[in-house]
């Protein structure tokens, strides 16, 4: 076994270093493990890779409850053994997707700043014990955290039972770049006090006690975060859009010349977009984010960023690389919180955010699609998009205009589900262009949808629907063809195309 003693600095705590098997045959059918990770960031490994062998011999399920997605060490090889009953509040797994559509899996997908309340208050069901990774245990029993935050001091705080993997990969120098706030429940809860994005207002570690841990085991198996793609030229030309509306912010005295802080969403096109800052004339940037990925590297390297707050530490490999390389150097600019509070409502108003994310389809009046493809099948989840869209100063959205080689149009007549309201989108990116929202009622917001951001390809077709709308409803608010609102869909979900 790894030994692991020099980072358990109780020395009672070091009798209860077990191995993940045995941690494995402990845990029960149907038993709710709440687990740390927030991306492919922090999340057990050896534990749910070992309860995977168990459950290829003896099949079984449990529930799984972490803070957002997580590696294929958790959800890949669970689902691969069909292991998982329930699972929240957000998961990105190619193998657990399936299983969420087929009726397999029960997925609740939360709002993620509102996830750890509902649990702490019991809505959830009762936690079973907290499986959290960690980079040590102090003397008093408390948990230094690693990579992400995500729910890991919640669930700590809320189950009797905690299981600590402790992992020799994650450096030491981890330690300190955590600020963990766990606000008291309502009636109780005061202000949430940061005025700046780089205010600590917690402890460096997860409160816990020797008595509530019952097991600590050993692992070596490093985060498995992604490869991001290289950017492509639609990111490229969103990337400059977004530039030139935030220049344009500046100069109309809406935003002040280092900005607003930043959050942005996951994966490549919310990459490329912060890659476009590290090439822009705006420097001393704060960003008040959830997942802090390579192109804030690259953003300390040019002297650009100031100063980033997120709940995930989540960039490529490469980037992971990187980062531990020069961890004294980074660290000074990243602090992690729980995802509570990187994604607090509260504090997002109060920073006046700008935030960022990806849709997956957008309506001609503003609403927008982050989850279900055709209205039904879920692609990964809400994750904290909502809780930036609705109270951010200014909320972006970015889509390509078409997916799947043009057969999708990513602008729709109705969105066949919706995450994010006309209310809580401000403007919408595609390559082709920015549609800004804000001060217009919605026929003319369908015009500035439909002629900046649709594709020319789609572009007649839509304005044809609208216009045939406009006629039929007598310029309604809202003009709609009840019958033909989701005919975009019906026609892909027969023919495999959007086009008429
Ligand atoms: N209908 C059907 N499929 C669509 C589609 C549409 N309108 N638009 C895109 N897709 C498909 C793409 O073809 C691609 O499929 P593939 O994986 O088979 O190639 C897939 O959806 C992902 O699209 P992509 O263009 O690569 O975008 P992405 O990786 O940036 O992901 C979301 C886009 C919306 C799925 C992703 O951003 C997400 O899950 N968002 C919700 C959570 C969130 O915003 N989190 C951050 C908050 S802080």
């Amino acid at each position: 076994m790894i030994d692991i003693t020099d980072r358990v600095r109780n020395k009672e705590l070091q009798s209860k270093i077990v191995s993940a098997e045995e941690v494995a045959n402990w845990i029960q059918p149907g038993m709710t493990l709440a687990c740390s990770g927030f991306t492919a960031s922090a999340y057990p490994k050896a534990i749910p890779l070992a309860l995977a062998e168990r459950m290829k011999k003896d099949p079984f399920t449990v529930n799984i409850w972490t803070g957002a997605s997580t590696g294929p060490e958790l959800d890949g090889a669970l689902a691969e053994v069909k292991g998982i009953k329930q699972r929240l509040p957000y998961q990105t797994d190619a193998k657990l997707r399936p299983e969420i559509n087929d009726g397999t899996v029960n997925y609740l997908d939360l709002h993620l700043s509102e996830s750890a309340q509902l649990t702490r208050k019991g809505f959830l069901g009762k936690i079973d014990v907290a499986i959290v990774e960690a980079c040590a245990i102090t003397e008093e029993g408390n948990i230094i955290p690693t990579t992400s935050l995500g729910n890991a001091a919640s669930y700590v705080q809320t189950a009797d039972i905690v299981i600590v993997e402790v992992n020799t990969t994650q450096p030491l120098e981890l330690e300190g770049m955590h600020d963990v706030y766990v606000p008291l429940d309502p009636p109780n809860r005061l202000a949430i006090p940061i005025v700046h994005a780089d205010d600590r207002i917690g402890t460096t570690y997860i409160p816990c006690t020797p008595d509530k841990i019952k097991f600590i085991v050993p692992c070596d198996i490093k985060d498995h975060t992604r490869d991001l793609a290289p950017i492509d030229e639609n990111s490229r030309k969103m990337a400059a859009f977004t530039l030139e509306l935030l220049n344009a912010e500046i100069k109309a005295e809406r935003m002040p010349k280092k900005l607003l802080p930043l959050q942005s969403g996951v994966g490549n096109v919310a990459n490329a977009v912060l890659e476009g800052f590290v090439e822009s004339d705006m420097d001393d940037l704060i960003v008040y984010t959830e997942v802090i990925q390579d192109a804030m590297l690259d953003l300390i390297d040019a002297g650009k960023l100031k100063f980033a707050s997120g709940t995930a530490f989540s960039p490529s490999p490469a980037g992971m690389e990187r980062f531990y390389k020069d961890i004294d150097k980074y660290r000074k600019y990243i602090l992690l919180r729980p995802e509570e509070i990187s994604n607090s409502p509260e504090v997002v108003n109060r920073l006046g955010v700008i935030a960022m994310n990806t849709a997956l389809e957008v309506d001609i009046y503003g609403n927008v699609n982050s989850t279900h493809v055709a209205g039904s099948k879920m692609m990964n989840g809400i994750g904290g998009s909502g809780d930036f869209a609705r109270n951010a100063y200014l909320t972006i959205f970015y889509t390509p205009s078409i997916a799947k080689n043009g057969k999708i149009s990513s602008i729709v007549p109705m969105c066949s589900h919706i995450d994010h309201t006309e209310h809580d989108v401000d403007i919408i990116i595609s390559e082709q262009g920015i549609a800004d929202l804000r001060g217009l009622e919605p026929r003319s917001r369908a015009l500035e949808v439909i002629n900046k951001c649709a594709h020319p390809d789609y572009r007649p077709i839509l304005l044809d629907y609208y216009e045939r709308a406009l006629e039929a409803t007598k310029h309604a608010a809202t003009p709609h063809l009840i019958d033909e609102a989701l005919s975009f869909h019906s026609r892909f979900l027969k023919t495999g195309d959007m086009h008429k």
